[in-house]
Parts: C-alpha cells; structure tokens; sequence
C-alpha cells in the first residue's frame, strides 16, 4: 500500500504543481492550519516537522512559523525540489526522529493518505515535546450548490476524498484536539484539474493505471459545471 502511495506522488509532481499554481489551495491550508498550530504556543515554534512535505508548499509555511524546519515525504520525486536544509525521505508512520525532539508536527493533507492514521499519530506524539503541538487537514469533499456531495451517484470504483473522521479519531485518541472545518468556493474546473493529479484520481479509481485513471477521471467529471463548496477538516492537538 505504501510503496503504491509513494508510486502514485512519484508521478503527480507536475500535474500538483500545476493544480497548486491555478488555485493556491495547498499554501492556503498550510497557512490556517499553521495559525490554528501557533495560537496554541506561548512564544512560537523551534523544530517543527512537515509530515507528507510533497513539493514544499506546506515547508514554505513551516519555515516561517518555526527556527527549524524538517521536510520528510515518503516520495523522493515529490521532495526533490524542496529547499529546506533537512529533507528525509521516510514514512510518516516511521519518523526517523528520537522522542521529545520537535516542537510541532504538520499533517498538511497528508494523514488521510494512509489506511489507518494511528500509527502516524502514535510516532507525532512519540517525538513531540510536552506542550508541543500537532496539526492536520483532511478532505471532507466537494459539494453542490444544493448540498449533496459531487460524487453521489457518479460511476467510480471508490469514494473520494475520504478519512477525515479516521484523521480525527486517531488525533482525539492521542491528544487533547480542537477541530473545525473550512470551506472554499471552487469551480469544476478546478475540480477536474485535482483530479488530474494522478495520486488524487487513484481515489476514485485505484485499480487502474496512472494514464487510464487520469483519462477515466476527466471523462467521469467532464459534464460538472459551476460552482462549488470544498470542505476540509482540520484538527489541532497539544501534547501532554
Ligand atoms: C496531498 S500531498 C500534500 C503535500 C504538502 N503537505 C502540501 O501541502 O502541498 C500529500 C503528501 O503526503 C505524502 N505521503 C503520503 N503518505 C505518506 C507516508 N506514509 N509518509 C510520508 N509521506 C507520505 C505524499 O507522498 C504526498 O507528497
């Protein structure tokens, strides 16, 4: 499962960068979740690790909450051109870090990629300070003027995006969380573009290759037309 994670962002990077450069929608998730992370400190962050750093959108938003920034992703193609001085290609559900070393921990929507977010949530509170703090987003879909969910009805193979709850309840299991959601107007347009992300279009057709599934993915939203509402989940928790 994960080496077909770590597969799949291995051959998004041009299709995410160009879904973030049309909508800016990753560095706007990293940025409220990073003010929803610092509200909760006394005086700001030293060590804070991106976890799923991807192309380095959510990093840029770290780096300037915290003295020091680490990047890890488990997709070398994904990190290959992030900045930041520590870079570790590793599984978030494995940090390479000893206990009590960071200040805070970034799941910019990153947990929701695993089938089970405990062991991920385990190694955040493994390697965070007491009073540290950890942070996440995950997807709650996209939905309709009239308030049902796009992909009611529409022909794919699985459900996307989903986990949030999962994202969630691990956290809760862990730490003291605070939670809310955060809502963005998008147009269908933009919808088709992130699912043009070969990783994003492995939701809703996981079984297929990274050409059919893209191809199948433009073809299954081709006729969505307007606008409407992207939900995220975000989720902040301190560490005892
Ligand atoms: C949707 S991207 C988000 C990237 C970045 N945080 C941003 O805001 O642009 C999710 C990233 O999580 C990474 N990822 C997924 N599962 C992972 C795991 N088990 N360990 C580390 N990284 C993982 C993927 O490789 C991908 O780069």
């Amino acid at each position: 499962m994960k080496d077909v994670v770590r597969r799949n962002f291995d051959a998004s990077v041009d299709a995410y960068s160009t879904y973030e450069r049309r909508t800016n929608r990753f560095t706007a998730l990293a940025q409220l979740l990073a003010a929803e992370m610092r509200a909760r400190t006394d005086g700001g962050f030293g060590t804070v690790l991106d976890a799923g750093a991807g192309t380095g959108v959510s990093t840029r938003v770290v780096a300037e909450m915290a003295t020091d920034t680490i990047a890890l992703d488990i997709s070398r193609e994904m990190m290959a051109e992030i900045e930041s001085p520590t870079r570790l290609q590793a599984d978030f559900d494995q940090l390479p870090l000893v206990d009590r070393s960071v200040d805070g921990v970034a799941f910019t929507a990153s947990l929701f990629l695993v089938p089970d977010p405990e062991p991920a949530v385990r190694e955040a509170a493994r390697v965070l300070r007491s009073g540290g703090v950890v942070g996440a987003v995950a997807p709650l879909g996209w939905v309709r003027p009239d308030g049902k969910d796009v992909f009611e009805g529409l022909d794919r193979e699985s459900r996307s995006p989903a986990g949030a709850t999962e994202v969630r309840d691990a956290l809760a299991d862990a730490f003291a969380i605070t939670t809310g959601t955060w809502r963005f107007s998008t147009t269908a347009a933009n919808l088709r573009l992130f699912h043009a992300i070969p990783a994003m279009a492995a939701r809703l057709y996981p079984n297929l290759d990274t050409e059919e599934r893209v191809a199948k993915a433009r073809e299954l939203l081709d006729s969505l037309d307007g606008t409407f509402e992207q939900r995220w989940r975000w989720i902040v928790g301190v560490a005892e």
